[in-house]
């Protein structure tokens, strides 16, 4: 199937980052990301001031876009944009943007959905020119919302065969970073710090789950718990053992993690793994997943660290397919805060 050139913009807004990009045949020209730093000030995502940062932020986003891509509005064929799950007033804005522009350029609309964008982000074609991974392969897709084993048959061809049950990875980083006063988002510093300290140091429960399902709410507790009890008995318990802490904590999430995965990979018989998602930007999930591979033989496949988190590059590409696959939106569908695929 020979096509004319395809260029895609891309416009993501599902939580506290606005970003935009540029792709051309799968070819990465822009990615521009306006990370909110407002939501440092109040240790989490502030729905309605994410909005309304969404709304101040999108038009530079997307003119920096076109602009450093060098592609004048007139050669775009489509606008991608994040249709779910997320914040649904942030999502919004990006929708409205999005349905505005088409609208105005008299191009079509491609919906996507933002789980399976992360995983399709190892297919932007950049520089590296690095191998992409093979049908079918699972990946671990770990996000501040999401934490999920995704069978991946074909680009669009996707099927969920594990996830959690509470809370997600991402956010289990950022409470127990929370609970150490660290900044928001807590994973990037629990993953600093961690790496000072010993992972050896404290042992946490590891839930027990059937099938290839997570849970994290219960290690966020015990947590919780274990620096309340230390406290008590010395008030300069966390200050003194914050990176012990956060090697220990961060050794327990990947170890829960990874012994799924390797579950997964057993039963369904697929050696080909792909990592995706905020958390994917780990140094010791990275690390140990390398060590795994090597030990089962596994074809492993990890995302460039720009890709990790929110970004409008994974979008664009995800729209770049479904283009070629005629798989248009329309301007009357809404945003969805949840969405499964
Ligand atoms: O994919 P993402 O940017 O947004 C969602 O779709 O949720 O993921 C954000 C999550 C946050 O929970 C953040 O703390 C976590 O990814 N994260 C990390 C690291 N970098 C980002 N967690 C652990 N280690 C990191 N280096
Ligand atoms: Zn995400």
């Amino acid at each position: 199937m020979k096509h004319k050139n395809i260029t895609i913009l891309g416009i993501e807004s599902s939580c506290d980052e606005t970003s935009a990009a540029v792709i051309k045949n799968g070819k990465i020209l822009a990615n521009i990301i306006a990370t909110q730093k407002i939501h440092e000030t109040f240790g989490g995502v502030v729905p309605e001031l994410a909005s309304r940062a969404h709304q101040i932020n999108i038009v530079p986003a997307v003119k920096m876009a076109l602009d450093k891509a060098k592609i004048p509005v007139n050669e775009i064929d489509a606008i991608a944009y994040t249709r779910g799950p997320g914040l649904m007033g942030a999502l919004l804005v990006g929708a409205s943007f999005a349905k505005a522009m088409a609208l105005a350029l008299q191009i079509p609309l491609i919906e996507v959905h933002h789980m399976q964008a992360h995983i399709l982000a190892h297919f932007i074609e950049d520089d590296e020119n690095k191998p992409k991974p093979t049908f079918p392969f699972l990946c671990l897709t770990v996000s501040g919302g999401h934490t999920q084993i995704v069978r991946v048959n074909d680009y669009l061809k996707m099927e969920i065969i594990g996830e959690t049950i509470d809370d997600a990875a991402g956010e289990a980083f950022d409470k127990v970073a929370k609970l150490l006063n660290l900044p928001y988002p807590g994973g990037p510093w629990v993953d600093k710090l961690a790496q000072q300290g010993n992972p050896e140091r404290f042992d946490f429960p590891h839930p027990q789950i059937k099938n290839f399902d997570f849970s994290f709410s219960g290690l966020k507790t015990s947590v919780l718990y274990f620096l309340q009890n230390e406290t008590i008995k010395d008030p300069n318990f966390v200050e003194q053992n914050k990176a012990d802490i956060c090697a220990s904590v961060q050794k327990t999430i990947i170890e829960i993690l990874l012994s799924k995965l390797q579950k997964a990979a057993k039963k369904t018989g697929i050696n080909t793994i792909a990592l995706a998602g905020g958390v994917s930007a780990n140094s010791g999930l990275r690390k140990q997943l390398k060590m795994l591979a090597r030990k089962n033989k596994w074809n492993i496949f990890i995302p460039k660290f720009e890709y990790c988190t929110d970004n409008a590059a994974m979008i664009a590409i995800t729209g770049y397919f479904k283009y070629l696959n005629n798989d248009f939106g329309a301007q009357h569908h809404a945003p969805l805060a949840r969405y499964t695929f």
